[in-house]
């Protein structure tokens, strides 16, 4: 590492790695709940167990983007953070506020509207930490000399993302513009803000990885940041159709939905054509693997995934059925989870100066987890069109299709234990790596 104050970004991957684990066990227990043995329904229900599985998705997403952050600016400003030991402060907060959120939930505290179920008092808390957060990344570029483009995108997106958390927290009594402001959260989010911090992840890993000009990589995260806005902001349109919202959003929605895959397609021949240019020279080849693999895995889950039923033609067959959970994973693994676990295999050897991506054991957890992770999606996407035609098609009765899909999710619980132990090959390897250490400073 350049800057001591990097290290602190060590904090934030231990804990995403650690809250990972927590998602991929609730996880487990839906998908046994779904195959019929739902052994624990008297302790923990569905619900609880959904609402803990996706909020701690949330959670871990944010503290790697937290800890990419603290990682890539002080790099791109060319000096240390303002105050490491507000950046610890602010973990510590960030952490207090997940593990009372996951506890609550355990006890029905919660707000019930999907992925911001977190209640009303925790939610404040939640700002202050964003707020504290986005002061000392901020504080640290504007006091550079100079800021990158990269920086810039990738505070944009991270300075953005707080302010659209705002939206989630007015109440409604109307359920249907409850659900409309949802959307400004849950949708310009992922299709919209949390773009841009990929975009400005990727780009810093493609200038150190593949060492391609600069100017061509950020001439490049420009075109992207276009298609994303072009796209993402109307696409919205696309969770308004069949819920109380004006019919003008079937053409809306219909329309800029549609087009939102070329970001991820821009995205995916982006990390491509840039390793084709500079080669494969970088020893931690499987930094650039992760980073690779995500742009394509993103354009396939969210791309193409997403295109599969953003049309309000086919939406108002699946909307609301397994088909959403099939595109949910693919889309949150290729697009979030990958480019967290590129920017940890990037950082783990130059925060502590160990070269431990060499050997087998990196590579397994790569090809195992992507692999367990398609196959999760290929059963998903059977349930999900198995649980259209008979619900929806033919009319049989939701418990009854429930029932018949079951046998879908013995294929969802194997696959997803080839992706979990691809999972624990990659937190294996975290820990091998050992505590950041002053002797990975680099000299200068
Ligand atoms: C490895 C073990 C995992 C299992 C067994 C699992 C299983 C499930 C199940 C059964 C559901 C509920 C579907 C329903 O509502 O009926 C669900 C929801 C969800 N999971 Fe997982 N999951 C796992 C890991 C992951 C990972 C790694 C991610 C993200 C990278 C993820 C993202 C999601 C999302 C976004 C939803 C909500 C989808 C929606 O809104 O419909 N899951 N998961
Ligand atoms: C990385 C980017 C993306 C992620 C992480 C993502 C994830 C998700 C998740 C979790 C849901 C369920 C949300 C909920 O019900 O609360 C969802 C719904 C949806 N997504 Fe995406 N998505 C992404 C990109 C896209 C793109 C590019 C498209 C269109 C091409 C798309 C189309 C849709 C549609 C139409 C729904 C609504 C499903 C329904 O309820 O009928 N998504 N997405
Ligand atoms: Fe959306």
């Amino acid at each position: 590492m350049k800057f001591r104050s990097q290290r602190v970004s060590y904090l934030f991957f231990a804990t995403a790695l650690v809250l990972l684990v927590l998602q991929i066990c609730f996880g487990f227990i839906m998908g046994f709940a779904h195959m019929g043995f739902d052994v624990l329904h008297d302790v923990i229900t569905f619900n609880v167990a959904r609402s803990s599985h996706v909020n701690l998705l949330v959670f871990w997403l944010l503290s790697g983007f937290m800890g990419a952050a603290y990682y890539i600016v002080p790099e791109e400003a060319d000096r240390e953070l303002v105050s490491e030991r507000l950046a610890v402060v602010q973990w510590a907060g960030l952490v207090v506020v997940g593990v009372a959120a996951i506890i609550g939930f355990q006890f029905g505290w919660w707000e019930g509207r999907k992925f911001l179920e977190i209640p009303r008092p925790l939610d404040y808390l939640v700002v202050v930490d964003i707020l504290l957060f986005i002061y000392v990344v901020g504080r640290t570029a504007l006091s550079a000399e100079r800021f990158t483009t990269t920086g810039i995108v990738l505070l944009l997106g991270l300075t953005s993302a707080a302010l659209l958390y705002l939206p989630g927290m007015i109440t409604f009594d109307s359920q249907v513009i409850d659900s409309y402001f949802r959307w400004w959260v849950v949708h310009l989010w992922v299709e919209g803000v949390w773009e841009l911090i990929m975009g400005g992840m990727l780009s810093f890993l493609l200038i150190k990885l593949t060492g391609v000009d600069r100017e061509v990589i950020e001439k490049w995260l420009y075109v992207i940041v276009g298609f994303t806005f072009l796209s993402g902001i109307l696409g919205t349109g696309h969770h308004y159709y069949y819920i109380g919202a004006p019919e003008y959003w079937l053409l809306v929605g219909g329309l800029f939905g549609a087009l939102e895959p070329l970001a991820f397609l821009g995205m995916a021949m982006y990390a491509v054509s840039m390793v084709r240019r500079g080669g494969m020279d970088h020893p931690n080849k499987i930094a650039l693997f992760w980073t690779v693999g995500c742009s394509v895995m993103a354009f396939v889950g969210a791309g193409f995934l997403g295109f599969s039923h953003t049309l309000p033609q086919v939406n108002i067959w699946t909307h609301g059925t397994i088909i959403t959970a099939m595109h949910g994973h693919m889309a949150f693994w290729g697009a979030y989870a990958m480019i967290v676990l590129a920017m940890i295999s990037y950082a783990m050897p130059n925060l502590t100066g160990r070269k431990r991506y060499l050997g087998p054991l990196p590579e397994w957890a790569f090809w195992t987890s992507n692999v367990g992770m398609i196959g999760m999606t290929g059963a998903f996407a059977v349930a999900g069109i198995a649980q259209v035609y008979m619900e929806r098609r033919i009319g049989m009765d939701f418990l009854a299709v429930q029932e018949a899909v079951e046998v879908h999710f013995t294929g969802v619980v194997l696959a997803a234990m080839l992706l979990s132990f691809g999972i624990g090959l990659f937190i294996w390897n975290f820990v091998q790596y050992g505590l950041p250490s002053d002797e990975a400073l680099e000299r200068r």
